[in-house]
């Protein structure tokens, strides 16, 4: 009897609840234009993105021999990544800002315009279509691979929108070159653009920003061999340590999930609940802002 009563709500809830509890069967978003909406990778509206970009433009301090060309050309531009934030205690980062162009590497290597693709990812065989993935230099992943032991999580800004991802591979070309990301993030990015293999954005204007030690590595619950399988642990992980890094930078002003832009500071997120920050009462742009049942009503994550 307790069996019955269970699991037909939860059948209900696997069929039509699609929208709220972002838990997948990545092979069914394996593919070119059909991979995971944006939606369930994107920062929480809780997240000073702006600010956040104009931090980012500001780091100054080099990680030693960390300067890597955008591209293979001859006089390609170069960008030296940033150890401003590596000092925290929570949400300490890497940062660079650079261009992106499209990784397909892993099970989805063939993807147009990659000629050259490989069928391994570092620590996987990732799907480039479902997976939010980015890309470093393999020298740098190498040389901190204390600090990056791999599927950290990080954030790109792009197009004035941020997005949660992970380190998922490197880059060994000869030279090593920087701002690379998987077919699902470039074209989340930038969705007018058909960025392929072979047409990356090419602009220097993406902030790449990589969460350091193991506290930021999306664990095996919420990632198989290829596939992102929990997009919720994505996104709480991910705006759990945005808010500690953000709170670092002084960016926001102390409570839980504090909104950048209320200076009333009214923004209560008492409730607790699967996605911290994210519970009844805390300000909210649809439901995608808000914990497991939760609607947004009148900008606030409430109960159905
Ligand atoms: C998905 O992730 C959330 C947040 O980490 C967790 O609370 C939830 O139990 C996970 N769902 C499944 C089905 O594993």
């Amino acid at each position: 009897m307790m069996t019955y009563s269970r699991s037909i709500p939860l059948a209900l809830l696997a069929l039509f609840g699609t929208g709220l509890a972002q838990t997948v069967d990545g092979s069914k978003f394996d593919k070119p234009d059909g991979g995971p909406p944006g939606s369930y990778f994107a920062a929480g509206s809780s997240i000073p993105v702006a600010a956040l970009q104009s931090a980012a433009a500001k780091a100054s301090t080099p990680v030693p021999d960390a300067t890597y060309p955008i591209n293979g050309d001859k006089g390609a531009k170069k960008v030296t990544i940033h150890s401003d934030w590596t000092k925290f205690d929570q949400g300490a980062a890497y940062v660079w800002i650079a261009d992106m162009d499209v990784d397909c590497d892993g099970i989805d290597y063939k993807c147009k315009g990659n000629p050259d693709g490989q069928h391994q990812t570092n620590f996987g065989a990732l799907a480039a279509y479902e997976v939010p993935f980015f890309v470093i230099p393999d020298r740098f992943g190498t040389k901190y691979a204390k600090q990056l032991p791999g599927n950290n999580v990080g954030a790109v800004i792009c197009n004035g929108k941020m997005f949660y991802g992970i380190y998922g591979d490197s880059d060994g070309d000869t030279p090593q070159v920087i701002g690379e990301a998987s077919w699902l993030m470039a074209r989340t990015c930038f969705p007018n653009d058909d960025l392929n293999g072979n047409s990356g954005h090419g602009d220097v204007d993406v902030t790449y920003i990589l969460f350091t030690g193991d506290d930021s590595v999306l664990p095996s619950s919420a990632l198989n061999k290829n596939y992102v399988t929990n997009f919720t642990t994505l996104r709480s992980m991910g705006d759990k340590l945005m808010t500690a890094l953000a709170k670092n930078l002084k960016l926001v002003d102390g409570g839980d999930g504090g909104s950048p832009t209320t200076t009333a500071g009214s923004n209560p997120t008492s409730g607790s609940c699967e996605w911290e920050g994210h519970c009844a009462g805390a300000s909210c742009k649809d439901e995608n802002d808000c914990s497991g049942h939760l609607v947004c009503k009148s900008g606030k994550c409430a109960s159905d």
